[in-house]
């Protein structure tokens, strides 16, 4: 294992809160990833920043009649305040906007240019004659060519998912009048002389996800186009050259650079030398598929640009979409659920226990099931888990006071619970190096299944031989799943930890202990109390019905 990471994860907009889709596919892993490199001893930081630039955000503050710096700055500490009530613990959360990235982007842009990847070339661009403004992307709305769905934007269709090259009927967002077509000079990036070196890239690092390389190989092979790279609006990143006023970089030309320059940011503060531990690091980008295209082409092919000035990511987990009650997720329609909201219902180990359960290391999409959601808490995590550390913990409380006894010679259904202490840890990291969060957890519940079996088997209430044994293998145990769970359920494992009368952070034990029996007889437990709480039918059948049109 590589001693040093960064992991980030797709910077949220700063345009609107976050919902559980968000987490689901991209926060959650990367969070759960980070603990776990951490417990591990690996020197792990997790950055991330809200995405502060592109036409939504500034049509969005114009609306509101903010300014759109004021306006990203509400959303940005908004975000950051969701994220960290759900227990995503970045090392550091910033923002695209900052004059670290501004000034980041800008040098990369020059080198870019000094190396003959970038040329100008005058476009044809819709221009709102009442408006006074080049119309890109979002400003215009017209009916998609493909698909014929109206109301559509012209950077992307939500009904077909296409990008309507040439929109039909297009008006202008703002005022809906028909904008006329202008001339105007935009930048592009020679995507194009990349498509071998991406390939290479793509061929020999290993650890990239295999289905998503197959088809962006694919990509490659129908042939790359060049790419836009500026605007015409006032908010984004001023393209550094002579002769460009007024024109700023593309969002998607500065945020995923904002990975980086947050990095430096961080680590320099820190007094260590960003680039240094940048290029020695394994770099981890978490992301959702539809982001596929610019995460595996465009970002690589800008840091090849620049000579691999900054290591390319070792690896891109990409995850599917949730849905919700089998449906898309859709502000509009009201069928969401905001992440503030959610966690005004039940703990953030509830939501994390199942998505990380339904969610596969694939593309496959994923779906949110209120009915699923509370089995999966009431059988598995309550009726599993939290049954056997009730258990382990209150008999021993009950029956020895609380204190760890003596043992005496192990036989054979103890020592079977012994080797499976002692393999835990390795069974565990083996499927979470694999990126497998799912079956790791799962792994975790088969354990503890089985220590359920065994306590079960050794009927310890009778206080017939073995006893002392199976109190103290299974509080041994109780402390194993403390630690295993913690990259999953931070705060549940710190309870437990709290229970087992154990000094410190959990967070701060290493993984590999998770696989010796170190509490020893004599040990005192803490107090014990129930860890999680059963839910309730009546409450599910409420959130429901808030989703949909109301009445
Ligand atoms: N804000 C973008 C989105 O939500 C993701 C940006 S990821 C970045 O789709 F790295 F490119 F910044
Ligand atoms: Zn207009």
């Amino acid at each position: 294992m590589n001693k040093r990471a960064i992991i980030t994860s797709a910077l949220p907009y700063a345009n609107g809160e976050i919902h559980l889709g968000h987490v689901a596919s991209t926060y959650l892993p990367a969070d759960v990833t980070t603990r776990f490199l951490k417990q591990n001893g690996v020197e792990a930081y997790y950055v991330c920043a809200s995405d502060d630039f592109g036409t939504p955000i500034l049509i969005q503050s114009e609306k509101e009649g903010k300014t759109p710096a004021d306006y990203v700055a509400h959303w940005n500490k908004r975000d950051y305040d969701d994220f960290t009530a759900f227990g995503i613990n970045f090392d550091y959360f910033y923002k695209t906007s900052s004059s670290e990235n501004i000034e980041f982007v800008q040098d990369v842009f020059k080198k870019l240019n000094d190396a003959g990847h970038i040329y100008q070339k005058e476009i044809i661009q819709f221009y709102c004659n009442n408006d006074k403004k080049f119309l890109p992307d979002r400003y215009v709305k017209g009916i998609c060519p493909h698909c014929k769905a109206e109301d559509q934007y012209s950077d992307l269709c939500e009904s077909c998912g296409r990008v309507p090259e040439e929109i039909t009927d297009p008006k202008c967002s703002l005022c809906g009048q028909t904008p006329t077509k202008e001339k105007t000079n935009h930048y592009f990036f020679k995507l194009k002389n990349f498509g071998d070196s991406l390939s290479e890239w793509l061929e020999e690092t290993t650890t990239l996800q295999k289905d998503v390389k197959k088809y962006v190989q694919n990509w490659i092979k129908s042939g790359l186009i060049d790419w836009d790279i500026t605007r015409d609006i006032p908010w984004g990143v001023p393209v550094p050259l002579d002769g460009a006023d007024g024109k700023v970089f593309y969002g998607w030309f500065d945020n995923h650079l904002a990975y980086i320059s947050t990095a430096l940011k961080f680590l320099n503060d820190k007094g260590i030398d960003g680039k240094e531990f940048w290029n020695s690091a394994d770099i981890y980008h978490f992301i959702g598929k539809d982001i596929v295209y610019h995460h595996y082409l465009f970002l690589p092919a800008m840091r090849l640009g620049i000579n691999k000035e900054f290591k390319l990511p070792t690896y891109i987990p990409t995850r599917g979409h949730l849905t919700l009650q089998g449906k898309k997720i859709s502000k509009s329609r009201n069928w969401y659920i905001g992440l503030k909201q959610f966690l005004q219902y039940y703990p953030a180990d509830y939501l994390r226990f199942y998505l990380v359960s339904i969610n596969p290391y694939s593309q496959d999409d994923l779906n949110f099931d209120w009915d699923d959601f509370t089995t999966r808490i009431n059988s598995e995590l309550i009726g599993n888990l939290g049954n056997f550390v009730n258990r382990a913990l209150g008999f021993t409380k009950k029956s020895f006071d609380g204190k760890i006894p003596e043992t005496e010679p192990f036989d054979e259904k103890d020592s079977e619970a012994e080797q499976k202490i002692k393999s835990l840890a390795t069974d565990v990291s083996t499927l979470m190096e694999q990126n497998h969060l799912d079956r790791a957890l799962k792994k975790i519940m088969e354990v503890s299944s089985f220590f359920n079996q065994y306590f079960q088997h050794k009927e310890p209430w009778k206080n017939g031989p073995g006893t002392t044994n199976c109190v103290y293998l299974s509080v041994n145990a109780v402390r194993s799943f403390a630690i295993a769970i913690f990259p999953f359920m931070p705060e549940s494992a710190q309870k437990i930890w709290v229970q087992l009368g154990l000094d410190g952070n959990v967070a701060d034990v290493l993984w590999s202990s998770q696989s010796e029996l170190s509490i020893s007889s004599g040990h005192t437990l803490g107090d014990a109390s129930p860890l999680f709480a059963r839910i309730e039918k009546s409450d599910i059948e409420k959130y429901k019905k808030e989703l949909g049109p109301s009445e």
